[in-house]
């Protein structure tokens, strides 16, 4: 069965160019993780992307997200070709960089392959055997799997869009919003359709609404509310004011102090436009559950 996004991705043992990786205990509680899985060592667009990702590595470490790569050579292989990837001017090879660290999987018996769906009918080895494609898994702490992307052998991926999928899935989890087309950290972003305006108002400031022909106001956009509101807004406290019916119902009346008092009056003046005869109905404030 392939897996759909929300599943947990099952723990896994599998040798590795850094020796023998157990899925969870390399990735541990707390760390995002990609897998990325590739058609074959020693080929020309495979040592361009291994390349890139260890010179993006830093970026993926400040978004505390693991890094795998896998293909269905050996470890040896795996070894031998890294040497090659740090030579080729594709890692930056800077004095910081030391070229390839992350563990490069070595799936030789296809089983991850499988389990993941990771193989492509149209590219055979020498022997015939199918090879993987170029996916990528993106896993979050809780080990579920939060999108996928699908390449075929011939296109090699933009490894800035998988840090940009990386950026929106983990704002998205903390705040009632979406991100809109092309979407890049600090840029204005969707209010979710099931957030209230009295919800956006206390949780993300001041949004605009787009005039469109319908009438209609779904198209609300406020700030990256991450670049600019403190840690402390986490989802816990969203959850916690927003999560449930009876609380979204007490929102417009006690909601505000709540709020400000957590918040030490950040959001003291959003909160003053809190219609008082509204009722907001939310269930969890437009947060996707996990
Ligand atoms: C490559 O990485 O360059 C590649 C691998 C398999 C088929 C085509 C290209």
């Amino acid at each position: 069965m392939p897996l759909n996004l929300g599943d947990t991705v099952p723990d896994f043992s599998c040798d590795s160019s850094v020796g023998q990786i157990h899925y969870y205990d390399y990735v541990g509680d707390e760390h995002w993780s990609i897998i990325c899985s590739h058609p074959s060592d020693f080929t020309p667009v495979c040592s361009t992307e291994l390349g890139n990702l260890s010179k993006l590595l830093p970026q993926f470490e400040k978004r505390h997200c693991k890094v795998l790569a896998l293909s269905c050579d050996s470890a040896e292989s795996h070894r031998k070709w890294i040497e090659d990837i740090n030579a080729s001017g594709y890692c930056g090879n800077t004095k910081k960089d030391g070229g390839v660290s992350y563990p490069i999987l070595a799936d030789e018996e296809r089983a991850l392959a499988v389990k993941f769906g990771m193989l492509d009918p149209a590219e055979k080895d020498e022997r015939g055997m199918p090879l993987t494609c170029r996916a990528v898994f993106i896993v979050d702490d809780h080990k579920k799997l939060r999108a996928t992307i699908l390449y075929p052998a011939t296109t090699g991926r933009n490894f800035y869009e998988i840090l940009r999928v990386l950026d929106s899935l983990q704002l998205t989890d903390e705040y009632p919003v979406a991100t809109p087309a092309n979407w890049e950290r600090g840029e204005r972003v969707a209010v979710t359709p099931s957030t209230p305006d009295e919800v956006a108002a206390v949780v993300l400031g001041d949004f605009a609404v787009v005039k469109v022909p319908s009438g209609k106001t779904y198209l609300r956009l406020a700030k990256d509310p991450s670049s600019k509101t403190p840690k402390v807004l986490k989802r816990g406290i969203v959850e916690m004011i927003l999560g449930t019916e009876y609380g979204a119902k007490l929102l417009p009346t006690v909601g505000r102090l709540v709020v400000s008092f957590i918040l030490g009056g950040v959001f003291a003046g959003a909160a003053t436009k809190t219609k008082e005869t509204a009722t907001a109905t939310t269930q969890n404030g437009g947060r996707k559950k996990r």
